[in-house]
């Protein structure tokens, strides 16, 4: 199989290798492939191999994707595979980006859980049948890849926009009963840069490997947003 990776910086151009095509082969088993036998120096990350950690995320022939997680069979056009950095996020070097403006939106949206609860409480206990249960549960697997916000335009188009993993994240824990930020958080994602910047296209939701819907997350907090508005608490 002939596979183009990209080598440098934002700076850069794809370097063009021959690998050999394995049953059930994975596209980071091919990045590992050319590291271990024919680059040494290339740069990309993974951890977990299973879905879990959301660090092998990269884009697979134009597609954002979990590379430890697809198959090559499902995506080789072909028996050509290109594989290049995730976009929307600065590139440290070859594979690997800089995911520190992704998660300090996390930081911006409120995407931390506020309790009141201590040690000495007993544990909350929330309907599994309840709206609100659904609601945060439909959002919590969230592994923080980034296949999200490198799919979404509109971060593209305004790097402030806070994307759709951390309005994800307010999402869920604006319905978390035990969370206390409530009006805060609505605060934080109401802003020029924040749900409302969201035009519903749905990019995210199509290309999440964990099958959430940041957009219907979205629309979530715009409707809450807008009543907390003519409610006069923002
Ligand atoms: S639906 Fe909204 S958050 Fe999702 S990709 Fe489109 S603009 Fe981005
Ligand atoms: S919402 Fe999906 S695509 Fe976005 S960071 Fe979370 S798991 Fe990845
Ligand atoms: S290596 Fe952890 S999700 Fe792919």
């Amino acid at each position: 199989m002939r596979v183009s990776i990209w080598r440098g910086r934002q700076q850069g151009g794809f370097r063009h290798y021959d690998v050999p095509r394995l049953a059930s082969q994975t596209v980071l088993d091919v990045v590992t492939h050319v590291q271990r036998h024919l680059e040494p120096s290339l740069a990309y990350r993974f951890a977990c191999r299973v879905g879990m950690c959301g660090s092998c995320a990269m884009t697979v022939n134009g597609v954002a994707r979990w590379t430890c997680r697809t198959h090559v069979a499902e995506v080789a056009k072909g028996d050509r595979l290109e594989i290049a950095p995730l976009s929307n996020l600065p590139v440290i070097r070859d594979l690997v980006t800089d995911m520190r403006g992704f998660f300090d939106k996390w930081a911006r949206a409120k995407g931390r859980f506020e309790g009141s609860a201590t040690r000495h409480d007993d544990f909350a206990r929330v309907e599994p049948g309840s709206q609100q249960r659904r609601l945060a549960d439909a959002g919590i697997e969230c592994i923080g890849c980034a296949v999200c916000y490198a799919s979404c335009d509109v971060v593209t188009w305004r790097a402030d926009f806070l994307g759709p993993a951390a309005l994800n994240r307010a999402w869920t824990l604006v319905n978390d009963v035990r969370d206390t930020a409530g009006v805060e958080r609505l605060r934080a994602v109401a802003g020029d840069a924040g749900c409302h910047s969201c035009h519903t296209q749905g990019s995210c939701t199509t290309r999440c490997p964990k099958h959430i819907a940041p957009t219907a997350a979205i629309v979530g907090l715009k409707r809450i947003t807008a009543r907390a508005a003519v409610r006069g608490d923002l």
